[in-house]
This record gives C-alpha cells, structure tokens and sequence, in this order.
C-alpha cells in the first residue's frame, strides 16, 4: 500500500502519540509496583563506632532519632527507630527492637522525614498506610521501617541502606552502613549529604 502524504500527517502524529503513552505507562508501572527486594544477605561495611543513645531514651515503640554517621570524610543523615517487632537488619536488645537507616533517599538524594502521624502521611505523602514511614518531600516517595526499608510508594525503587546497629551496657552505637550505600555515591565529596 502506498501511503500519501495526507496519511502521514495523521500516522506519524498517532505513532509519537502512543509510543509516548505506552512509555509513560511502562515508566507508571515500574514507579509503582516494580521495587527492588530488600536484600536478604546484608554487606555490611563496618567504620566508625559512634553513639547513638542510651536505650532507655527510647521509651515506646515508635519512638526515633535523627542522628549522623561519619562516612567518607562527611556525615550522612541517619534515622533511629525502636520497632515493634524484630525486622531483617535490625537489632533487639532486652526484648526491645530497633533498626537505623540513611535518610539519604535511593531516588534522588533529598533528606527523609520520620512520618510518625499516618493520616498527615496520607494528606501530605498520598500514601496511606497503617503504620509510620519514612518519606520524601521531593516526590512524595515512601519506606516501610516493618519491610527494613523497603521502597512502597512513590518514584524510589532501591531499598534505603541499612546502619549497622550494637548495643554495650545499655547504649546503642551505630558501627557501620550497609552497601551498597545508594545513591551517596554519585554525590561525592560533597562534605553534608541531604543538605
Ligand atoms: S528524591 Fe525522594 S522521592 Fe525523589
């Protein structure tokens, strides 16, 4: 068949027009439900013992702590949270669970906020969920503290990196950081990350 050139005005435009949306649709698709697993088996790169708190500063669970981890020669944002329940990665001490992440976020490197309050969650972040997140003003990105920090909403695929967590007479320390450290890598030498 031989086309014209009145065909390919309407071709041409329908052609761009659905390999725009079928594009578009595969990138929906892969924000929303495509995440990456939360690696079973932890790499963990040991450094620096560094306080994080007593533990008895920690009274509930969902109690937290923003803190700082010293790391290539600058100091990366950190989150602590007592948990309710024990979660891969994580530390239990005295029947009492925590677990510690970079709040750097895997998508674009804005700094997390603890979102202790569900339902403002759900109105600011439009994810609702059960429980607190962390989340990410940037693009209202989510992760789950119960999944170890599993990406559940919004652009970030990556888990966050996990710190490695110790406790010695009723202190805890944060002792290291999982790898790969996602995606501080590519934000060297900056001295403050999430800034
Ligand atoms: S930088 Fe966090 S969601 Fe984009």
């Amino acid at each position: 068949m031989k086309l014209s050139r009145r065909d390919l005005v309407w071709i041409v435009p329908s052609g761009l027009a659905a390999a725009f949306f079928g594009w578009f649709g595969w990138r929906a698709v892969k924000i929303q439900f495509l995440k990456t697993a939360v690696p079973k088996e932890i790499r963990w790169k040991k450094g620096e013992r560094v306080k994080i708190a007593e533990v008895s500063e920690f009274d509930e669970p969902w109690s937290f702590a923003y803190r700082e981890y010293p790391i290539h020669g600058g100091k990366l944002p950190i989150v602590v949270l007592r948990l309710p329940q024990a979660v891969p990665g994580g530390l239990e001490t005295d029947g009492k669970y925590f677990a510690a992440w970079s709040r750097i976020c895997t998508h674009q490197g804005c700094k997390l906020d603890y979102v202790r309050n569900v339902e403002a969650g759900a109105i600011l972040y439009n994810y609702r969920s059960d429980h607190p997140f962390l989340g990410c003003k940037c693009h209202f990105g989510a992760f789950d503290p119960l999944e170890s920090g599993k990406a559940v909403f919004g652009p970030p695929r990556f888990p966050l990196p996990r710190i490695l967590l110790q406790e010695e007479g009723g202190v805890l320390y944060a002792a290291g950081y999982e790898t790969p450290l996602r995606p501080i890598e590519s934000y060297r030498p900056l001295k403050t990350f999430g800034s």
